[in-house]
């Protein structure tokens, strides 16, 4: 019979700590899913793949061993593909992610989650016994995320490494498993819509078991940046970057035409031609750059077109306060000033229009909507 709920359970010498997670996943798992339990051991020296393979006599465990092979991610990526469950989890060896909470994952999938995420971030959750140090690292690297990959923004704990998702979020996907954090490669890459984060308390640690180091921060960042072009946000922003130069092309254009053409005065031209440009790059951020994020309707649009004016008002006072208050009290040449409230002026445009003219929540092709509605429901 087909499981359930493949759990892929990678492990770097985790022979003292296999059999306990073993059996507490029994324990809990037995009653409630049909389940396997797939390690995935890197040919471990102190022989966890032996430890696992002596379990599997007992318990639904089955062992993959990688040889000349190492990475967390990777490891994990292998797991997938070795499932045949229809959800597909994600915990640790050691314990620190508790086999007790899998079926409230479970549920929240089955009650219409594509992912179910463990999170140390959700009120109720916590992590147990961590430095100050390694805290600040984590919410440093959680920030970081939030900053840099839209997909990530709602997820409380976009880092976790304890989680459950649909096989049909990664199906014909291919994820890009380097580092420790194949979560962010789900949430970027996956077509996951419905995202629940469920609170639990990661389990203490004694100092220096984590193979957790200064090079797997190095490699996080650098994971960062190569899935920065794989979710929205960038490209959004050079779309809107793109249809800004087309205004300025559409103002320099009409005013020029206007006034050596149609013979009118200049300024009245610039007002013509300000307005034009204004139009113009509406249009084209609501037919182009935010496309999948409008709400139907002419009474939507025109409010959208308002909200669109206010933010570019607001723009203009701060390119102009900018503009004014480094050339008049820092002394800083006046095109150059301009320069820095244009680029000033552009980032709150964007991010104004990304979050207000275009709300990301009250769509339906929102990628990830945290399952609230669902939370109350399977809650009660
Ligand atoms: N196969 C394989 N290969 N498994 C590995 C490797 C590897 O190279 N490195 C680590 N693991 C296994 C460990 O045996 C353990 O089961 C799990 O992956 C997590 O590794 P730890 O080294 O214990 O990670 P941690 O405790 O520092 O990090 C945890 O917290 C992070 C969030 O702060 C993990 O849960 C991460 O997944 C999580 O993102
Ligand atoms: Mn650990």
């Amino acid at each position: 019979m087909t499981p359930e709920l493949s759990l892929i359970v990678p492990t770097y010498n985790e022979a003292d700590n296999i059999e306990a997670l073993v059996s507490r996943v029994h324990e809990t798992l037995a009653s409630c899913c049909r389940y396997e339990l797939i390690v995935v051991d890197d040919d471990s020296p102190d022989g966890t793949a032996e430890a696992a393979r002596y379990l599997s006599s007992q318990y639904p465990v089955k062992v993959i061993v990688r040889r000349g092979e190492r990475g967390l991610a990777s490891a994990i990526a292998e797991g997938f593909g070795h499932a045949h469950g229809d959800v597909l989890g994600v915990m640790d060896a050691d314990l620190k992610h508790p086999p007790e909470k899998i079926p409230d994952l479970l549920r929240y999938i089955r009650n219409g989650a594509d992912v179910a995420i463990g999170s140390r971030y959700e009120p109720g959750g916590g992590t147990e016994k961590w430095t100050w140090q390694r805290q600040l690292v984590s919410r440093v690297a959680r920030s970081l995320a939030h900053l840099l990959l839209p997909s990530s923004k709602k997820v409380s704990d976009p880092l976790s490494g304890f989680f459950l998702l649909r096989r049909k979020v990664i199906q014909g996907i291919e994820l890009n498993p380097t580092g420790y954090k194949i979560l962010l490669e789900v949430l970027v890459r996956g077509k996951a819509r419905q995202v629940a984060c469920i609170p639990y308390t990661f389990r203490g640690r004694e100092a220096g078991d984590s193979k957790y180091g200064i090079r797997e921060q190095v490699n996080y960042l650098r994971h960062l940046l190569r899935l920065l072009p794989a979710d929205g946000g960038v490209r959004r922003f050079i779309k809107f970057c793109l249809v800004g130069s087309s205004g300025v092309l559409v103002n320099m254009g009409l005013l020029w035409l206007l006034t050596e053409v149609a013979g009118l005065f200049y300024l009245a031209s610039a007002a013509i031609a300000i307005g034009a440009s204004i139009i113009n790059n509406f249009v084209l951020n609501d037919s182009w750059t935010f496309r999948d994020r409008r709400t139907p309707g002419m009474a939507a649009r025109l409010m959208r077109f308002l909200k669109f004016n206010l933010v570019s008002a607001v723009g203009i006072g701060i390119n102009m306060g900018i503009l004014w208050s480094c050339t008049e009290l820092l002394g800083v040449y006046y095109l150059l000033s301009n320069l820095f409230g244009i680029g000033a002026a552009m980032l709150w445009n964007f991010t104004a229009n990304a979050s207000w003219t275009w709300k990301p929540g009250s769509v339906t092709s929102s990628r990830h909507r945290i399952a609230q509605k669902l939370s109350t429901r399977v809650g009660a």
